[in-house]
């Protein structure tokens, strides 16, 4: 058992299902890019495992690179500003970019990200989200790919964090209220 499971109020998504979705998206992916120059774009640090599960689940060849930005701070409400602290460092104009993200959520992080990216004129620009909290978008941003729809909590594990903790967790859970009310 995790050390840190006590902080769980309960598990929204097991590592069953994440695994059986991931590779249901990673096939619908393998199609619609077939024949294409594909380059997945992961947003640090919250999309690695999904990022490291979907590559693999893949049956078509892909590049990949990565991105880090920050809005969140430590709270669990997004500043709303983003910063971005690792760039892409390549021309991406021979490149279908699919972006890869842990949560969509007020989207404000995702707008920004495809603003900064379209000025280089990559091929096409999508994106694809293991979460989507559609209750609290502000930004007028969509997923292309979506795993799963969830309800406006605060999740952890599988990537996401409170405070950089939890990202190991190997499912998604609810984080319990006190742990960010107190
Ligand atoms: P947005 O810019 O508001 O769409 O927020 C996107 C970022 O906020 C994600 O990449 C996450 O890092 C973070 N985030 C949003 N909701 C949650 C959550 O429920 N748990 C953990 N992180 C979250
Ligand atoms: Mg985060």
């Amino acid at each position: 058992m995790h050390e840190l499971e006590q902080n769980i109020d309960h598990i929204l998504l097991t590592e069953e299902q994440i695994q059986s979705k991931v590779r249901e998206i990673a096939e619908q992916i393998s199609k619609d890019y077939t024949g294409k120059q594909l380059l997945l774009v992961g947003i640090l640090k919250g999309s690695m495992p999904f990022m490291a599960d979907l590559m693999r689940y893949l049956t078509i060849n892909a590049k990949i690179d990565f991105m880090s930005v920050s809005s969140y701070g430590n709270g669990t409400v997004s500043s709303g500003q983003v910063r971005i602290i690792l760039d892409l460092n390549k021309p991406i104009e021979n490149y279908d970019l699919l972006i890869v993200e842990d949560i969509l959520d007020s989207g404000a992080t995702l707008s920004y990200i495809r603003e900064w990216l379209s000025i280089r004129k990559p091929r096409s620009f999508k994106i694809a989200t293991l979460l989507d909290k559609p209750a609290r978008r502000k930004a007028d941003i969509y997923a292309d790919y979506s795993c799963f729809v969830i309800p406006d909590e605060f999740v952890v594990g599988y990537g996401l964090d409170y405070a950089e903790d939890y990202r190991n967790l190997p499912y998604i859970g609810v984080l319990k209220r006190e742990v960010y009310e107190k």
